[in-house]
């Protein structure tokens, strides 16, 4: 399969901004924060929960080959990737500890500190791996995060339910917004490094057919630690709700675009979302601008 580096339109250097949010004030979280929707307030937490660890994996991954892109443009590209990814775990962190002091056990699992065992034993396995593969998978896994981004950002109803805890609704549209933003940099650096075809969709298709349903187990399994939410008529509407809701339905048609060969990110064009929500959150009046650094 070709080695050719595709042409990209995406250049620009992803904005590292420094956020703090609050979250839990000045009042409290509500234990389902997701408008009380049992099963969408699970798979947002153990998303949440994923998120630190993963992006620290992801930033090791283009760290492992950093040295191999001679290219400018692509280095400060790669630097404002990992600054977002690195930013986004920490505010995750924030989170996390708020959901597991309300009650998510599961957040638990992989929310661990920077240094500590688990991490070490985490960056042990992942060195087993080789460069190319550990960044194949970031990249497999940044397309799964700039679908869920462009949904979160284009569904008004996925909106509505999240204005219910404003400060988790901002979290959500930043990480989204700054996913957008640098969508194509962990692929471009995959290419750079020589990452051919046959590596890149092989490792897609492992999350392609197990991701969906081992989410779904490990949020039965999250709703399973709830007490409150042992109701199983209503957890049941709500799963098939979310199944068929804007952030599942079809997701894995979108999933499967990156297993054509040839594909490259900026084929789905996110500049116009983009764009509206850098000026909505970042603009002059943007409703973020209290909560940079
Ligand atoms: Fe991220
Ligand atoms: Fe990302």
């Amino acid at each position: 399969m070709s080695k050719t580096l595709p042409s990209t339109r995406t250049t620009g250097a992803p904005q590292v901004r420094r956020m703090r949010f609050r979250f839990g004030e000045p009042e409290p979280l509500n234990r389902h924060f997701a408008d009380g929707d049992i099963v969408l307030s699970h798979l947002t937490a153990l998303l949440s929960a994923a998120f630190p660890p993963g992006e620290d994996s992801f930033v090791r991954s283009v760290r492992r080959v950093s040295g191999e892109i001679d290219d400018p443009v692509l280095k400060k590209r790669a630097a404002g990737f990992i600054g977002q990814e690195a930013m986004h775990g920490q505010q995750h962190r924030l989170l996390n500890d708020q959901l597991v002091a309300m009650g998510y056990p599961l957040v638990r699992v992989p929310h661990f500190a920077p240094g500590s065992r688990r991490e070490k034993a985490l960056i042990r396995a992942e060195n087993l791996l080789p460069a190319r593969v550990h960044l194949a998978a970031t990249a497999a896994a940044e397309h799964f995060t700039t679908m869920l981004a462009r949904r979160v950002l284009t569904s008004p109803e996925l909106q509505s339910i999240a204005s219910t805890s404003p400060e988790v609704r901002d979290l959500l549209n930043w990480h989204a917004l700054e996913e957008l933003e640098h969508k194509s940099v962990a692929f471009d650096v995959y290419r750079a490094s020589g990452g051919g075809e046959l590596v890149r969709i092989g490792v897609m298709t492992i999350p392609y057919v197990g991701a969906i349903p081992f989410i779904a187990a490990a949020v039965g399994l999250s709703i399973l630690t709830d007490p409150t939410a042992w109701r199983p008529v209503r957890v049941t509407r709500q799963a098939v709700g979310v199944l068929r809701g804007p952030l599942v339905k079809g997701l894995q048609a979108e999933i499967r675009e990156y297993l054509r060969p040839g594909f490259h990110p900026d084929d789905i064009d996110t500049e116009p979302l983009v764009r509206r929500w850098q000026e909505e959150l970042f603009g002059s009046d943007g409703e973020l601008l209290d909560r940079v650094r």
